[in-house]
């Protein structure tokens, strides 16, 4: 799972993981569950069905399929199945029974998104499981506790029966060792506040915390010599502006003051980011960096983030 606050890069973090997973001869599945088509856009394919699709072969050889899962066909999948209602679901969908089901209980709606995630672990073909791992791009920090327990609360309304016995299950995966949630996050005050609170909150329901993922890292040009005097103001300007003039740029000495108050802004959030790294260290989880990529992430990106990623598993 790939959880954060908004727009740190769950979304990219979850594919690259996907790839960095898909070892020859295994196949992955990327899964997203916020109808937002996410995947299709960072892939640069079609949006994709209700539908497992394969969107890419991983650099070490294996196969990721890509699914976005929608809980009124994952609805109408579990009438089929469980209840043979093929037509008869159809029909209750013309009815707007499905839409009643999934947006008035918005609970019901994380049961089906979450049920369809474990139905893709568990499922097998000629006894072998069809995939070897599942990557979700998991709902965001703020809803992720009541997404991932929603089955609990299932299991406290049903007390017996196939209900009961399924959110037990899917509780029973989530819990074991076999799932990992990861926190995706910057080196800013609100999304480390947020990734600090999700961990309490994960691990208080009984879930594995994966690792720290600092995306978006940009590295400094200075080093710490430099940045503390930059921080002081006390970078020599004399010698900077000699330096620019020798360059033949612009006028030496505004130009040199101009950057040295650049710098300093440059050394005071170096120095955030170094307290709000200190912050996400103190939890003791495993931290992996991904850069900032300057130009944007495109499908390229992704496979160079995924090696990254890559590099930090076997490193461990
Ligand atoms: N390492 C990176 N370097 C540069 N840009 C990045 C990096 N990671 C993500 N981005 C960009 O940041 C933006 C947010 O990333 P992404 O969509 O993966 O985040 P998200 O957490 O899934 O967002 P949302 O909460 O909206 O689902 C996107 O434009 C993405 O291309
Ligand atoms: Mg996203």
């Amino acid at each position: 799972m790939a959880t954060g606050k908004g727009g740190t890069g769950k979304t990219t973090v979850a594919a690259a993981l996907a790839l960095a997973l898909a070892d020859d001869g295994t196949n992955v599945l990327l899964v997203e569950v916020e109808g937002r088509q996410g995947l299709a856009q960072l892939f640069d394919v079609p949006p994709l069905p209700y539908q497992e699709r394969k969107i890419a072969v991983a650099p070490a050889g294996g196969d990721v399929y890509a699914l976005a899962v929608d809980a009124e066909a994952a609805l109408l999948e579990y009438l089929d199945m469980y209840y043979h209602l093929g037509r008869a679901g159809k029909a209750l969908d013309r009815f707007g029974v499905v839409d009643f089901v999934t947006t008035i209980a918005p609970g019901l709606r994380d049961v089906l998104l979450t049920g369809k995630v474990y139905e893709a672990t568990r499922r097998r073909v000629r006894g072998e499981f069809v995939y070897d791992a599942v990557v979700l791009d998991a709902p965001p920090t703020g809803r992720i506790g009541r997404f991932l327990n929603v089955n609990q609360e299932v299991a406290g309304l049903a007390k017996v029966g196939p209900v009961r016995t399924q959110a037990d299950s899917i509780m029973k995966l989530l819990r074991s060792r076999q799932t990992a949630v990861h926190l995706v996050t910057l080196l800013e005050e609100m999304p480390v506040q947020e990734t600090l609170d999700a961990v309490e909150q994960l691990q208080a329901l009984d879930l594995t915390i994966g690792s720290v993922v600092v995306n978006m890292v940009r590295r400094s040009p200075l080093d710490d010599d430099d940045l503390a005097l930059a921080a002081k103001e006390k970078l020599p300007i004399a010698e900077i502006a000699k330096g620019l003039a020798a360059a033949g740029i612009g006028d030496g000495r505004t130009t040199a003051g101009t950057l040295a108050t650049e710098a300093r802004d440059h050394a005071i959030r170096v120095g955030l980011e170094r307290e709000n790294r200190q912050r996400i260290d103190a939890l003791g989880k495993p931290v992996h960096e991904l850069g900032l990529v300057p130009d944007g992430i495109d499908v390229g990106a992704v496979f160079d983030l995924s090696e990254e990623l890559a590099e930090a598993r076997s490193d461990r």
